[in-house]
């Protein structure tokens, strides 16, 4: 699929397949006024609507009418894009309309994109949700990033989540000026211009959101263990006007690359674990209650 913003700034998705012989289209991001197929030069508009055919003249019954890329039903949701295929499908908003309320405040659709990448991680896709929702393993695995001080575990409160979401709240950090709103932020109020929430929109959509940061994972299963992660970083552009843009976005990168490589390390190790055949069922820790609102989530998806 491809995702185009339009003249009037709107943003359509399509199938990503060429209306000829089916090539793919386009490959990673970027701009451009035309898509033309790589294959032979097919030429379609931003609407999707194909604008020419090179040497097509000699073909009977051909026409450039009423052919265009296939649409892919989609709904927005706080800058998010989602997407779907089944026209099955319930309407997302109002199953996660409660998670809204929460992240609303923030204003996470103004926040600019800075950084996006894709990789493959060796691991199965929900120990990744889990382990992103896991608010007790920061105080242990993340020791050198996230939680230098030691004091995670007192500034992390649960909240209940609904059928479809889960979330919790962390203060942010006594360290140094982290997670805090920009004076010009004159819509995040109280304690909430200092917390971070993480949320997850089941089944595979996580984000720890931030006054100054949005971190966000995209998690696509590619077999039971092996997961395609495309994880992006956005900051709010009054932070953005008021600092070295390169150097703010080289911190976050440095800093959630080192966490995303903590991650990989115990997930490894998890997943090694779990393959055992002494693989047993533990209790879980009031800090971990998101996983177990995933497990719930996931038990009522599997049964029905
Ligand atoms: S497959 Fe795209 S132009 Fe032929
Ligand atoms: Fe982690």
């Amino acid at each position: 699929m491809v995702a185009i913003r339009q003249a009037d700034e709107s943003v359509k998705v399509f199938a990503n397949v060429c209306l000829h012989r089916c090539a793919k289209l386009l490959e990673g991001t970027g701009n451009a006024r035309r898509i033309v197929c790589p294959y032979h030069a097919w030429t379609y508009k931003a609407d999707g609507q194909l604008a020419g055919a090179p040497h097509m003249e000699g073909s009977p019954g051909f026409g450039l009418d009423g052919q265009r890329l296939a649409e892919v039903r989609t709904t927005f949701w706080e800058g998010f894009i989602y997407v779907t295929l089944s026209e099955q499908t319930a309407p997302l908003e109002p199953q996660i309309e409660g998670l809204s309320e929460v992240i609303g405040r923030y204003r996470l659709a103004d926040y600019e994109p800075v950084m996006l990448e894709n990789e493959i991680w060796e691991t199965n896709w929900k120990c990744l949700v889990e382990n992103f929702m896991d608010a007790y393993h920061v105080f242990k695995v993340h020791r050198k990033t996230f939680d230098p001080v030691n004091e995670s575990v007192q500034r992390t409160t649960m909240h209940e989540g609904g059928d479809r979401w889960a979330y919790h709240t962390v203060d942010a950090p006594s360290d140094d000026a982290r997670a805090l709103a920009h004076p010009e932020n004159t819509w995040l109020q109280g304690d909430w211009r200092r917390t971070v929430t993480l949320a997850a929109v089941f089944p595979t959509h996580t984000m720890q959101i931030q006054p100054d940061m949005l971190w966000y994972l995209s998690i696509q299963p590619r077999g039971t263990d092996r997961v395609a992660v495309r994880w992006a970083v956005s900051i709010p552009r009054e932070i953005l006007a008021d600092s070295d843009r390169g150097a703010l976005v080289k911190q976050w990168s440095e800093l959630l690359r080192a966490v995303n490589e903590e991650d990989k390390e115990i997930l490894g190790r998890v997943g090694e674990g779990m393959r055992s055949t002494s693989a047993c069922q533990g209790r879980l820790a009031y800090l971990e209650r998101n996983l177990w609102e995933f497990g719930q989530y996931y038990c009522r998806r599997m049964t029905g």
